[in-house]
């Protein structure tokens, strides 16, 4: 058999850290294959993803903005894909093209590792509702928090995400930051601003309980002001890098038939990296 060869597929693609991430892996375990970036605007996504098994890929990760597509294009999906309506992790068995979304895998275990006690669910709140929201939500609700504040800047749109909920999720606007912050027990910056302090946005983060934990999906910087405020206040802070390194590792598990790690030198060669 050839040596196997995935992509990683995105538009812009220049600043993913996938290739690194996989390059490393690949490197450990001795494997001959390889993973390279692909980048395919959006009028062409549909055609590369019927067609790259012809090209000699046995599969690949999906950024943005082909997550949809990508889950659309797919014969046969997981049940967290399906959940998602979108998929960031593909590949072919039979001739048929699978997709499955790592992403709520990758949020969870990061926390697993860095603030294990946030497994004691409680109430959460999640700042953003966007794509990445969705995957922090099903996380959440897979976890048992039994109480998820949903608040955007455009409450509309949270309350169309809350819908595809049960009535655990409540939607909501900034001006309920200062009550939720007060009751959660995760607090979850999902909003696509990491400078959340610049865009204008401000945290009470006073109002927060010190037991509870911040984590951040933006990862660059890698301690965000959001993190930073919530480190002031005593609370245990975890940033979103985790989740990157994480959400790859089913992938390669897939592609090249060993289950990798996520430890520190992976962690230590991307960080140098986002610093370059
Ligand atoms: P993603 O798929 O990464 O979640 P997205 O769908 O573009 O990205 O969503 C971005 C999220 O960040 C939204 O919740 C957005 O709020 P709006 O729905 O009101 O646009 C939020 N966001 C972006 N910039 C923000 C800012 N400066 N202050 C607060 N929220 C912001």
């Amino acid at each position: 058999m050839s040596a196997p060869k995935a992509f990683v597929v995105g538009w812009p693609i220049a600043h993913s850290r996938s290739p690194l991430i996989h390059g490393f892996w690949l490197k450990r375990h001795g494997i001959e294959g390889t993973y390279v970036a692909e980048a395919v605007p959006p009028d062409a996504i549909d055609a590369f993803l019927r067609c790259f098994g012809e090209r000699g890929y046995v599969g690949g990760n999906v950024t943005l903005p082909h997550k949809e597509a990508a889950f659309r294009s797919a014969a046969e999906s997981t049940e967290v894909a399906r959940k998602l309506e979108a998929a960031n992790t593909l590949w072919l068995e039979d001739g048929r093209l699978h997709a499955d979304n790592t992403d709520v895998h990758g949020f969870a275990a990061n926390l697993d590792e860095r603030a294990s006690k946030w497994r004691k669910g409680g109430s959460a709140l999640v700042i953003g509702a966007g794509g990445a929201s969705r995957a922090v939500l099903w996380a959440l609700i897979d976890a048992g928090f039994g109480k998820i504040a949903l608040l955007n800047r455009t409450p509309a749109r949270a309350e169309e995400l809350a819908r595809h909920f049960g009535r655990s999720v409540e939607a909501g606007g900034f001006e309920r930051l200062t009550e939720a912050l007060g009751e959660a027990d995760l607090v979850v910056n999902a909003t696509s601003a990491g400078l959340l302090d610049e865009a204008g946005l401000v945290i009470p983060w006073n109002a927060a309980k010190t037991s509870a934990v911040a984590t951040d999906l933006v990862y660059v910087p890698l301690v965000t002001p959001f993190l930073e405020g919530a480190r002031e206040e005593g609370l245990t802070i975890v940033d979103g890098l985790g989740m990157l390194l994480h959400q790859a590792v089913p992938g390669f598990e897939r592609w090249f038939g060993i289950r990798p790690i996520v430890d520190d030198e992976l962690r230590a060669l991307v960080v140098a990296d986002l610093a370059r």
